[in-house]
């Protein structure tokens, strides 16, 4: 069975002139231990679907209709404290900025220990061994001495360690991180990437990474999403995503990144930018830049299909009504 279920998803931010639909019939799941990479350009729609999912919508934002189930039962529609429960103890969350999920206030030692109290029922002390441990594992030096070290006492790519060893205290089944290196120094970002990765496999932990960085992607996950104005234009096995593409706004996407494999066809730069989310065209939102784009294209909006070896929102597919691809 999936971990994570979203179906339907439809996030909006009701107006005065209206109402926003910023994501726009979201649909997909992630396996236990599975790392799924969420991509797309800047206001795609990755970090209200992660926010959605871990109950953080900011207001007025809200999840208008779908649902999003986590080992089966619905999650999307708990009163706040069990929402607030289950984000600790299910889901852990980490962020572009670790000074968001951490107490300037506390040792770093007080913020895992109350955590893991709070959550799972052992001692005080043992809650302090395994914070040492957790702390070793996402390779703190001298984990045990600095333990009871401030914050502000580590520098961007520790404290993001620490919000790593913070997200897994309570042994949750899924991480969210969006962009958890892009605030840190490029020479450490590929390190807690891996670690990242390492820690959540070793742990049997799936995690839904959102990143608008695509070799982050190909090396990290197992499948991958690719977002376009507040939907997703393909999913599927990252290899098959990056090699053989199906819509052909992740063969621009991935034509514009050089370097992630030597082989890949090189085939156009993307021209034009994403639409405002009041501005969507009738369609396939795609449709003003797609090289590809027909007249149905402009009339109806695709939902994921079959094609190849991936599911991609795009006509070109529909094989029912028989377009040569
Ligand atoms: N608080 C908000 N109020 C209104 N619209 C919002 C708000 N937050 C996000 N949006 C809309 O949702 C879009 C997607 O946002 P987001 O998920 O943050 O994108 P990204 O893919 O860059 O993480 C934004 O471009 C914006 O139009
Ligand atoms: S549906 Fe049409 S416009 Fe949209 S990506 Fe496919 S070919 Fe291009
Ligand atoms: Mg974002």
């Amino acid at each position: 069975m999936s971990l994570l279920q979203i179906k339907n998803l439809i996030v909006e931010f009701p107006n005065r002139r209206g109402t926003l639909r910023a994501l726009d019939d979201i649909s997909f799941d992630i396996a236990p231990g599975e790392i799924l990479g969420v991509v797309g350009e800047s206001g795609a729609g990755k970090s209200l679907t992660g926010a959605a999912i871990i109950g953080l919508l900011e207001p007025p934002g809200r999840v208008a209709s779908g649902q999003i189930l986590l080992e089966g039962e619905r999650i999307d529609n708990l009163p706040y404290e069990r929402m607030r429960h289950i984000r600790g103890r299910k889901i852990g969350a980490i962020f572009q900025d670790p000074l968001t999920s951490l107490n300037p206030l506390y040792t770093i030692g007080r913020q895992l220990v109350e955590t893991i109290q709070a959550h799972l029922p052992v001692t005080a002390q043992e809650a302090r061994r395994r914070a040492i441990d957790l702390l070793n594992d996402t390779g703190i030096p001298a984990a045990a001495q600095r333990i009871d070290h401030y914050p502000h006492q580590f520098s961007g790519g520790m404290r993001q360690r620490v919000v790593i060893a913070l997200a897994l205290a309570a042994e949750p089944k899924l991480i969210v991180a969006d962009e958890p290196t892009t605030a840190l120094d490029v020479s450490i970002q590929a390190q807690i990437i891996t670690l990242l990765k390492n820690i959540c496999k070793d742990r049997g932990a799936a995690v839904m990474l959102i990143t608008h960085d695509m070799g982050v992607i190909a090396e990290t996950c197992d499948r991958v999403a690719v977002m376009y104005a507040g939907r997703i234009a393909e999913i599927g096995p990252v290899h098959q995503v990056i090699n053989q593409p199906s819509h052909p706004y992740t063969a621009g996407l991935m034509a514009a990144i050089p370097d992630i494999t030597v082989e890949r066809e090189r085939l156009y730069q993307i021209d034009g930018a994403m639409p405002r989310l009041n501005a969507i065209p009738q369609g396939c939102a795609f449709n003003p830049r797609c090289p590809k784009a027909f007249d149905r294209c402009r009339q109806d909006r695709p939902d994921l299909m079959a094609a190849g070896a991936t599911r991609a929102a795009c006509w070109l597919h529909d094989v029912q009504a028989g377009v040569a691809v």
